[in-house]
């Protein structure tokens, strides 16, 4: 029997909850496939600094560096957003293990299951059939640009900056990705405006020399931000910098029904790292109403990416379709002009999934 050793950081707010679900699932995996998923946990962001000063200690990633792959749940407190002022922070956690592991790729499918085209504010007609993959650009942009303030304060500055081997090595694994699908990529930057764009432009277009099969588009960012709402189904990979893939991501959770139902994988040389694409939700956590399918979703991606299991992922994916099949929803995917719907908490979902892989 093979071993994964899979570190869980469930981080802030709906963190823990999400994650104790993708957890199970994986447990649940293991003992349907005949696997031994080994578990560890560690700290970061908002719990972390409560524990040890630091929103990420040594020993995260220390364990990081160590294990097959990373369950992550959320980063974020409400006392750091309301007060800017705080020099350290929750999200540097996040920002800092990218980082440090080098996880420079974020994959972020959106792909609207059938039984969720009316949760979404958006037309179920103009949305069924869309399958979008996103490359978001992790560990460089104006996240990791110099930044300051100068005259006495009064002047903040961020700077958005790409190296040429930073976009290569991304728009690479995006070019690849579009030839085991449909074959089209849609770069998305603002070449318009931005020298740094037109670095992007540049390096995507050299390489799409390399990729003659693959149909290349170029969007800027707003007519990008347009046009999934407009058709999103016109879209196969997106390949973006670091903040607009943020900005486009969470707009184009929309298109999968909820925040909660989208799952990532960020990815670099080594590890991997699952996270869901929502945030703490502070207002909602501690109280199991959070959505865990994006968690279990996540836990999903990891079985096929990091560990080659595809079957495995498939079967959660399933069991997931299943679930909300027979109509069983969490609050933010609930929609009440569905007849017959029920609606979960939290620990509920988690188990209504992991009973049918
Ligand atoms: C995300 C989040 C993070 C980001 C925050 C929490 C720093 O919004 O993963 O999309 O901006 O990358
Ligand atoms: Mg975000």
């Amino acid at each position: 029997m093979k071993t994964y050793r899979v570190l869980v950081i469930p981080g802030d707010g709906i963190g823990k909850e999400v994650t104790a679900c993708g957890k199970r699932v994986l447990e649940r995996v293991g003992e349907k496939f005949g696997h031994r998923f080994v578990f560890e946990e560690a700290l970061i962001g908002h719990a972390a600094i409560e524990a040890t000063g630091s929103p990420l200690p040594d020993e995260t990633i220390e364990k990081a560096r160590a294990t097959d792959a990373i369950l992550f749940g959320a980063v974020g407190h409400p006392d750091y957003d309301n007060d800017p002022s705080l020099s350290v922070r929750p999200e540097q956690g996040l920002l800092k293990i990218r980082k440090e592991l080098g996880l420079f790729a974020n994959l972020r499918p959106i792909k609207p299951f059938d039984e969720l085209l009316d949760a979404s504010p958006i037309k179920p007609e103009v949305l069924k059939g869309a399958d979008i993959l996103f490359f978001r650009e992790l560990t460089g942009d104006v996240y990791f640009g110099e930044r300051g303030r100068r005259e006495g304060g009064n002047v903040a500055y961020d700077t958005m900056v790409y190296a040429r081997y930073e976009v290569e090595r991304i728009a690479r694994k995006a070019f690849e990705a579009a030839r085991s699908r449909r074959r089209k990529l849609t770069s998305v930057d603002k070449a318009n405006v931005l020298e740094s764009s037109r670095l992007w432009r540049e390096v995507v277009n050299d390489l799409a020399r390399q990729y003659p099969d693959v149909t290349v588009e170029h969007l800027f960012v707003d007519t990008a931000a347009m046009k999934l709402i407009k058709d999103p189904r016109s879209f196969d990979v997106v390949l973006t910098g670091n903040l607009f893939g943020d900005i486009l991501t969470d707009e184009a959770s929309q298109i999968a029904g909820s925040m909660g139902m989208l799952a990532s994988a960020s990815l670099g040389d080594t590890v991997g790292l699952y996270e869901p694409i929502h945030g703490s939700a502070h207002d909602i956590a501690g109280k199991d109403v959070a959505n865990p399918l994006a968690s279990i979703l996540s836990a999903s991606l990891m079985l096929d990416i990091s560990f080659g299991l595809k079957p495995e992922a498939d079967a959660v994916t399933e069991a997931v379709a299943q679930t909300l099949r027979e109509g069983f929803r969490t609050a933010d995917i609930a929609d009440a002009r569905t007849p017959g719907e029920k609606v979960l908490n939290t620990e509920a979902m988690g188990k209504k999934v992991t009973e049918r892989i």
